[in-house]
């Protein structure tokens, strides 16, 4: 066993780093006993709408909150059916159900991970009907309307705006952005010409500043971004019981308020956050380079031309998936797999009656991901040694079949 690990997130180095900082950002708390909203809380929402180029952000508790902060205050209802993908982190369904709505799903497209724009189609012209009357869009199989479509930016990429957007605008849909991953990560929107923060295209979008996202806190955290003023009017009610003033209770709410703490260190560190995810892109290039070698033998990431990614996650795919996390782990490298599970395979989800084979490439995707180092701080020598090891793999893999000389990987190896 190697003894130098390369941990799967390095959380303690930024922190340490950043040290002087966040303590001072407690210190300033227990200063003020300004604990609940107050200024570190508005500015930061000031400073986060900013970065995602809204008009409104409004800081809740969670991601999860914010998810389902953001499906309510948009108007989806108990009853409802709301689309989503089958591959992310449960709390996309979740929120949905916590909002009263029940979950369906398209698949995803196969290079991206995120919705695919042409099954989002079909299941809307073929799984649904629309009332000649009301014009609402009804799925055929449980005959409840359809009202909104939650679109995940999965592993830090966009997920295809413009097609959904359009389907969106046809069906008469309410699109909120499943952005807990993807902090910063950009959109090239052909219909208007430029480039999109993602958080700013649908009708609200959903954060999360858990501590190992690319903006993360030092606990819970999450954010809803919107240019509707009346979505985040209802929010900033929702996150506080319901109150417009207080003890005025005009409707019924949650306790989803971002604390003042975690908004002021959210607030230190999304100064770094460009440069951090400058970073990740830059290592992600770095790992393409070098498993670009693996010959086929291994599926990389791809980055469409439409999307800048700010690498949340840097995902392969293997068909022996199990055989080189297990051998990385033996030499030290931490990996992960999100998710090893898709969602309507859950037994959580056992209700909505799907099985194996109706989302199959989502169903590819849990069977065969493997999710490598990634972060700001990991070093070239890091990535070097990682790659070797990955491509020492697929080598003795591919020898068991047909026999191959090594390789190794020629680096620049001067940092780190
Ligand atoms: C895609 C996605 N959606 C929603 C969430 C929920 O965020 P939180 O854990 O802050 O509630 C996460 C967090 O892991 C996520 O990755």
């Amino acid at each position: 066993m190697e003894t130098n690990r390369i941990p799967f997130l390095d959380l303690v180095t930024p922190h340490q780093e950043l040290k002087d900082e966040l303590v001072a950002v407690f210190a300033h708390a227990l200063d003020t006993a300004g604990f609940i909203g107050g200024p570190m809380v508005e500015d930061f929402e000031r400073s986060f709408a900013k970065f995602c180029n809204t008009q409104n952000c409004v800081g809740v508790g969670s991601g999860t909150d914010a998810l389902r902060f953001a499906l309510i205050a948009a108007g989806v209802k108990p009853g409802d059916v709301v689309v989503t993908v089958p591959n992310t982190f449960i709390a996309t369904t979740e929120a949905i159900t916590q909002a009263g709505a029940t979950p369906d799903f398209v698949d995803i497209d196969e290079s991206t991970y995120t919705m695919d724009p042409g099954r989002l189609r079909k299941y809307l012209q073929t799984d649904c009907v629309v009332d000649g009357t009301t014009g609402r869009v009804f799925n055929k199989m449980v005959g409840r309307p359809v009202t909104a479509v939650v679109p995940v930016h999965l592993y830090g990429q966009a997920a295809d705006m413009d097609p959904i957007l359009d389907l969106a605008g046809r069906f008469d849909l309410r699109v909120i952005e499943d952005a807990c991953q993807a902090h910063g990560a950009e959109y090239f929107s052909k219909r208007l010409g430029r480039w999109l923060k993602v958080g700013s295209m649908g009708r609200a979008a959903a954060f999360s500043f858990y501590p190992g996202k690319n903006l993360g806190g030092c606990g819970e955290a999450g954010a809803v971004t919107t240019n509707d003023g009346d979505i985040a009017r209802r929010i900033r009610m929702l996150r506080d019981h319901g109150q417009s003033q207080k003890y005025f209770h005009d409707i019924e709410g949650y306790n989803g308020r971002l604390d003042s703490i975690q908004a002021g260190i959210l607030h230190v560190k999304l100064r770094h956050l460009a440069r951090w995810n400058e970073r990740r892109r830059e290592c992600a290039s770095r790992y393409q380079s070098f498993l670009g070698l693996a010959d086929g033998a291994m599926k990389l990431p791809i980055e469409p031309s439409w999307s800048k990614g700010v690498f949340h996650l840097y995902v392969v795919q293997v068909k022996n998936r199990e055989g080189l996390q297990k051998r990385l782990g033996e030499v030290g490298i931490g990996t992960g797999i999100h998710y090893p599970v898709s969602l309507h395979m859950q037994k959580a989800y056992r209700h909505l009656g799907y099985g194996e084979g109706d989302f199959p490439e989502a169903e590819k995707a849990a069977s065969q991901i493997l999710s490598l180092p990634m972060y700001p701080g990991l070093t070239y020598a890091q990535q070097d040694r990682i790659a070797q090891h990955v491509l020492d793999f697929v080598d003795a893999e591919a020898s068991s079949r047909v026999l191959v000389a090594p390789r190794a990987v020629s680096l620049n190896s001067h940092r780190g």
